[in-house]
């Protein structure tokens, strides 16, 4: 690894929910996999006034809570808590950063070596430009090699604020050391969307418009909004989930094969798909995407509210809860094949794919085939719940009879390699300490998505929706969204094909 000084892992926001839902666990779990540099230090900066102890046991209540691997031994708890320390901070606040700026001066000393050192600023983006002028104001930022700034999704709410943003994280720091971080990239099944396409020569000959009728990319979640109702009023699905994840999940799906594994030669074929996708135009919005919002009513037997009813929503709230979007990659490759990205809340499962649907045969000889062209060939990278890949062709079904059904070969990775999936921001926090920047957005692509959908948000800004809530818990969504694929001819996948 590199941090061959070892890295002082400074995490801003230290008492937050992301520090102890993902970051804490994650950081465990490298120790426990002695993917951990050595020597390593987290100082956790928060506004109040705790010390060592007490955030060491808050963590390891979370760490019980979060992680993939349960309740912490001991034994490993001990090994990991003593590199936890604790200094009450405010983030608008210079004089703090001085005692910062000593704290890291008195750790080097300590350990005789200069350490690569993470600013993680786990706090609301509108504390990232005071973090980062103040963090400068103190040189901390120098040092490209050694010293890196972490920041998370939603950069921005619109395309003006992540350029304010943006902005302000480039006075102070250079590309290099801004790892922005979207946690679907860190999934073992969106990394292997890159195995599966270019370490198979089978599949990238059929990898196109020749082959592929469409794409559908679900992200669908059975839980609604719960807690996070104020962060979500001002979100939406839109913003929340299609404007990072699902376009992340788009461009893996839809670039050019690279020429090296090079961080930068990954992003920039990612950045091509960006750059073709087709502008939506705002006289087409309804051909294009289609909004929803979840009434209240039963899911799994249980009484759920409605969207409108949940902590800190407005009661005529117009967030959509749902969204759904028809992008084309305008290229040799993928030119007239639609890829339809959808993701909602309280919807009919917990399940996030990437289906690649297969053309339909050009002339159906069997008799009896009625099942054929119902259910062409796909292949279908599974995300959630479990990961894997599954075929699904048509086979004969045995008997008399040419009768055709359709089949599925099935991949799964703990059945494989008989091992647990690290969490994704296992992966992440590694490569980010080890200064690997080829799962992080790189400036231009978040960019580029939010030129690409301001077109749509805009619109949906300023024309409220007439018919919010529109779809019911567990179902799949409004119907809207059905009508925007069959509008093509086509139809999402249905429940009764989860499975
Ligand atoms: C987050 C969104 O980025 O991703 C959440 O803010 C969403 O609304 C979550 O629930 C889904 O991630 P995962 O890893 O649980 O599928």
């Amino acid at each position: 690894m590199t941090g061959r000084g070892g890295v002082v892992f400074v995490l801003f926001g230290a008492t937050g929910s992301l520090a102890a839902r993902k970051i804490l666990p994650a950081l465990f779990n490298l120790k426990l996999d002695g993917q951990l540099p050595e020597p390593f230090v987290l100082l956790g900066l928060g506004r109040r006034p705790l010390d060592d102890g007490v955030l060491a046991a808050h963590y390891r209540e979370a760490v019980g809570r979060h992680s993939r691997r349960g309740e912490p031994a001991q034994a490993d708890w001990d090994a990991f808590a003593v590199a936890l320390r604790y200094l009450s901070f405010d983030v608008q606040e210079p004089q703090d950063y001085a005692r910062l700026a000593e704290l890291l001066e008195s750790q080097a000393r300590a350990w005789n070596t200069l350490p690569d050192v993470v600013f993680y600023l786990a706090v609301p983006p509108s504390l990232f430009a005071t973090a980062v002028q103040y963090l400068a104001a103190q040189g901390l930022h120098r040092e490209r090699a050694r010293v890196r700034v972490v920041v998370e999704k939603p950069l921005g709410y619109d395309l003006e604020s992540f350029l304010a943003i943006n902005a302000e994280l480039c006075r102070h720091f250079h590309e290099g050391q801004i790892f922005r971080i979207d946690h679907f990239l860190g999934k073992e099944t969106v990394q292997n969307v890159l195995a599966l396409r270019f370490a198979n020569p089978i599949f990238e000959p059929i990898w196109n418009r020749n082959y592929v009728d469409h794409v559908a990319i679900t992200v669908a979640e059975r839980e609604g909004i719960g807690e996070r109702g104020g962060y979500y009023e001002r979100t939406g699905a839109l913003r929340d989930m299609v404007q990072n994840h699902l376009i992340q999940l788009l461009c893996l799906t839809a670039m050019e094969p690279p020429v090296s594994y090079a961080p930068e030669e990954i992003r920039s074929r990612k950045m091509d798909v960006m750059n073709a996708l087709r502008r939506i135009e705002p006289h087409t919005i309804h051909q294009v995407a289609a909004r929803g919002q979840y009434r209240g009513g039963w899911l799994g037997g249980d009484r759920v509210q409605a969207y409108r009813e949940e902590q800190d929503v407005a009661p005529g709230s117009h967030t959509e809860t749902f969204a759904a979007v028809r992008a084309f990659v305008d290229n040799w490759r993928w030119q007239g094949v639609p890829f339809y990205l959808r993701s909602g809340k309280r919807l009919a499962a917990d399940l996030s794919e990437i289906a690649i649907r297969f053309r339909s045969v050009p002339h159906c000889f069997f008799p009896g085939c009625v099942g054929l062209n119902a259910a062409p060939a796909q292949l279908v990278v599974r995300i959630k719940p479990d990961q894997g890949v599954r075929l699904h062709f048509a086979a004969k079904e045995p008997g008399y009879c040419m009768c055709l059904k359709p089949v599925q070969m099935r991949f799964n990775y703990r059945e494989a390699f008989g091992t647990d999936v690290p969490a994704a921001y296992e992966t992440l926090l590694r490569d980010l300490m080890e200064g690997d920047p080829t799962l992080f957005m790189r400036a231009d692509q978040v960019e580029a998505a939010w030129r690409w959908l301001m077109p749509l948000v805009d619109f949906w800004t300023h024309n409220p929706p007439p018919d919010f809530p529109n779809y019911n818990p567990g179902s799949w969504g409004p119907e809207a969204a059905d009508l925007l694929v069959a509008a093509d001819g086509r139809a999402w996948l249905s429940p009764g094909e989860v499975g």
